[in-house]
């Protein structure tokens, strides 16, 4: 074979400016979705011992990490609480008092221009851990309906400016749509957390958010890992009921269920670079396995080759701080 019969496809990588000029696929600190955890109280910074660099963290706090993810660039938080007291129906989820709620007032009050959105789900406020009220073994798929749009419409009540219902019981975005009209809101979109697997990689979550279910598991309600073909049913379920943006989460095990949606749905698609695909990173990369920031960049980047229009990761401030760099 002689050099004038293949390719030549390594012209194209000899330095550091033409590679930049192809480079297909750049991450935005604007794509970013910041989570935070916010518990009762103030002046509170719990570490998450399995997350690195994330912590518990009081209103007061959660107001100053908003604003530094902004001079960041990162111009986006997604919201979780953790209450003091937990119940069988997972009542404070909606209570106007609970950190979550109190927390979107504060930040709205001091940094208008960040976006909040607020997670649904009843799980951190459930005594069982599970996202939904239990009838006999199981999560009772109607019933909990309506405790999802209430919990929903509080937050939009605080000043929420997107939900996301991540509890994956069956009508859940019709049931937050429509009780978000009927409160007046009928501007804030929904996120819903269409294909949700369960997935081992949320354990570093359930530590952060103390939501680990106290019976059983979660695969009544949430997706088993081998299906593909149904995400894309969920996916359409959660379009049909009215969501304004859908989601893959985990990511990283799941790119391909990322791709097919961004190929077949135009709805802009978010992905959730979830605790565990952090922990991991951040474990290598203490160990001295890895290249923590390569590792946490090439993982973000295969999100968005994969179709994401938004990521929502732990690695928001931190990345954003990287692309600045340049
Ligand atoms: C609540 C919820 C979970 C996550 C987001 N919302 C936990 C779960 O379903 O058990 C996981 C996020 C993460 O692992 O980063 N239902």
């Amino acid at each position: 074979m002689t050099s004038d019969q293949y390719p030549h496809l390594r012209r194209l990588r000899r330095n550091a400016t033409l590679r930049d000029m192809l480079n297909e696929n750049r991450l935005a600190a604007s794509e970013f979705i910041y989570p935070m955890f916010v518990v009762n109280g103030s002046g509170v910074r719990t570490p998450i011992e399995p997350m690195p660099g994330i912590d518990q963290i009081s209103l007061d706090i959660a107001v100053e990490e908003a604003q530094r993810a902004m001079e960041a660039g990162v111009k986006s938080v997604l919201l979780f609480g953790i209450p003091d007291e937990k119940d069988a129906t997972g009542s404070g989820a909606s209570s106007p008092d609970e950190a979550v709620q109190r927390a979107v007032q504060a930040i709205k009050k001091a940094s208008p221009e960040t976006y909040v959105i607020t997670d649904v789900c009843l799980c951190e406020y459930t005594d069982h851990g599970h996202c939904g009220i239990i009838n006999g073994n199981d999560v009772d798929n109607d019933a909990t309906l309506p405790l999802l749009a209430q919990t929903a419409v509080s937050h939009a009540d605080a000043g929420a400016d997107m939900v996301a219902p991540s509890a994956m019981m069956d009508g859940q975005v019709a049931a937050i749509r429509a009780g978000l009209n009927e409160a007046g809101f009928s501007d804030t979109p929904v996120m819903g957390y269409s294909a949700k697997y369960a997935s081992a990689f949320y354990g570093p979550f359930r530590i952060a958010a103390d939501s680990a279910p106290q019976f059983g598991d979660r695969r009544a309600y949430q997706m088993a890992p081998n299906q593909g073909r149904e995400a894309m049913r969920e996916v359409e379920a959660d379009l049909d009921e009215g969501a304004d943006i859908i989601m893959v989460k985990p990511a990283l095990a799941y790119l391909d269920v990322i791709k097919e949606a961004s190929m077949r749905f135009d709805t802009p698609l978010a992905a959730y670079n979830v605790s565990g695909e952090y922990s991991m990173i951040a474990a290598a990369g203490q160990a001295g396995w890895l290249d923590r920031e390569r590792a946490m960049m090439e993982v973000l980047t295969s999100i968005k080759r994969a179709g994401a229009d938004l990521i929502i990761t732990y690695s928001a401030i931190e990345a954003a701080e990287i692309i600045a760099k340049g």
